[in-house]
């Protein structure tokens, strides 16, 4: 028998924005290492500290620990300006990065075109719209499985590049026209190679640099994109992103073997929500969903989107907890759900022939047949906001959560009452109980 390694995955369950940064910063202090394995800055995470407001892009979210050593791993796409940017801004706030990240050789840059792409689809007359972020991640991931994509190692050998970028140029220049107005290939390269200039020091080798941290003793936290319900393959197809952000995305964007994962913390809000287009059967389309956007500021961190609002929806959190084996939740923004009259609980879906299931169609079409069975709970007239003890929940949130639980299948680990650290607490005898 091998013992479990104490490394951690923190990963979404629902379709995004469930509160990751604020548990990856908050678990950070008690991690050597923080690793981003997929998407790119399509993601939006944001850490609150002493109610100072952070939005992480594509630095990993522990980047406010300064013992804290950053990965950005094979899996990630990188917008070099966008990094850029986050660096200096990051270095106003008085964090520096430079010297304790370490950006793989392997992970795929995105490029003008991939972004021309992106929004040229997105802005087409009726089309297939998904609602990206528009920030070039599916045309990215496209250029990389057709082998024409840019890798970080290339930009140590920048007089390959303006040939290594033409044959994916050439493909999006005959589909966007030739009115279309894209930087020349040369352009292209020389602003790249500007941006890249002061990172080129820190790309290197990260799966090297996790399997060596982890034969040290070094302990590793995952830190997962976007969602279950996003993954390309395990999320609500055609309406995903373009990576696996489920655990198997966890092996493939680091290199690492399921040997290196200890725990998996699942994230997901209390109740639903979600930007962008496609199935989402919990939505409130009334005063109750606008209530909660308000209430819960849910508003895009990346792209300013206002995000579609619902009861919680336990069938898709709970198909999400079993694909990505989730030891326990990390619960977040009970407190939103403070001071209304009543709560709601997905519990299943019925179809055309009402036929009640909690299981989720594979098929885009047969998403569109279904009705919620939702169970309505008493609210609580106590808040929660702020609360640090089990024994502080109103008895009424706990016969919520209690049922929550039971229905995806998975313990509550961390329940998070309010967006600053201090907010929330470990929930007792869970598997992160004395880890922080
Ligand atoms: P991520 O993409 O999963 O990291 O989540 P986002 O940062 O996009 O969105 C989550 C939002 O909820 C952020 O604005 C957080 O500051 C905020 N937040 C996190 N936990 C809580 C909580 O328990 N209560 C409240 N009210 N806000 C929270
Ligand atoms: P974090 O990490 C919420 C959504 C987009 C769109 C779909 C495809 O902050 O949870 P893309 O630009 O990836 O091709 O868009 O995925 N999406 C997210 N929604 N949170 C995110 O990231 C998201 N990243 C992508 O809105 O529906
Ligand atoms: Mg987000």
């Amino acid at each position: 028998m091998t013992h479990r390694s104490r490394n951690l995955a923190i990963l979404g369950l629902q379709w995004g924005d469930e509160g990751k940064g604020k548990l990856v910063d908050l678990l950070s202090a008690r991690f050597q290492n923080v690793v981003r394995f997929q998407g790119g800055n399509n993601a939006g995470h944001t850490v609150v500290v002493n109610g100072q407001s952070i939005a992480l892009h594509q630095v990993p979210s522990g980047a406010l620990h300064p013992e804290c050593f950053l990965v950005v791993g094979s899996g990630v796409l990188l917008n070099l300006e966008v990094f850029r940017q986050e660096l200096d801004r990051l270095s106003q706030r008085g964090v520096d990065v430079m010297g304790r990240l370490l950006i793989s050789a392997k992970a795929h840059v995105i490029l003008p075109h991939h972004i021309a792409l992106d929004q040229w689809r997105e802005g087409g007359a009726g089309a297939n719209k998904i609602g990206t972020t528009g920030r070039g991640i599916g045309p990215a991931y496209e250029m990389k499985a057709a082998r024409m994509g840019i890798r970080m190692g290339d930009l140590k050998h920048p007089e390959t590049l303006v040939d290594r970028i033409l044959p994916g140029y050439k493909e999006v220049r005959i589909l966007l026209g030739p009115d279309a107005s894209l930087p020349t290939p040369e352009a292209i390269v020389a602003q790249l190679m500007e941006f890249a200039k002061p990172l080129l020091s820190c790309i290197g080798d990260t799966q090297a640099h996790l399997m060596d941290a982890e034969k040290k003793g070094e302990s590793i936290l995952f830190e997962g994109a976007q969602a279950t319900l996003l993954d390309i393959d395990h999320g609500t197809y055609p309406f995903v992103t373009s990576s696996n952000c489920s655990i198997g995305g966890l092996f493939t964007g680091t290199g690492l073997s399921h040997k290196s994962i200890g725990n998996v913390l699942g994230v997901a809000k209390a109740y639903t929500t979600r930007v962008g287009a496609g199935p989402m059967p919990s939505e409130l389309l009334d005063a109750t969903g606008a209530r909660l956007r308000e209430v819960g500021r849910e508003f895009g961190t990346t792209t300013g989107r206002p995000r579609r609002c619902g009861w919680f929806d336990a069938p898709i959190t709970r198909h999400a907890v079993r694909t990505n084996g989730a030891d326990g939740l990390g619960l977040m923004k009970l407190d939103v759900l403070d001071g209304f009259p009543e709560v709601g609980l997905v519990i299943g879906y019925r179809n055309g022939h009402g036929e009640l299931s909690a299981n989720l169609p594979s098929c885009s079409q047969d998403w569109l047949d279904l009705t919620p069975e939702v169970r309505m709970f008493k609210g609580w007239s106590q808040p929660t906001r702020g609360v640090k003890s089990l024994s502080e929940l109103p008895t009424e949130a706990r016969g919520y959560l209690d049922a929550l639980m039971e229905i995806v299948e998975a313990p509550i680990a961390y329940l998070s009452t309010g967006p600053d650290r201090d907010e929330g607490f470990v929930w007792p005898g869970c598997f992160l109980d004395g880890v922080i």
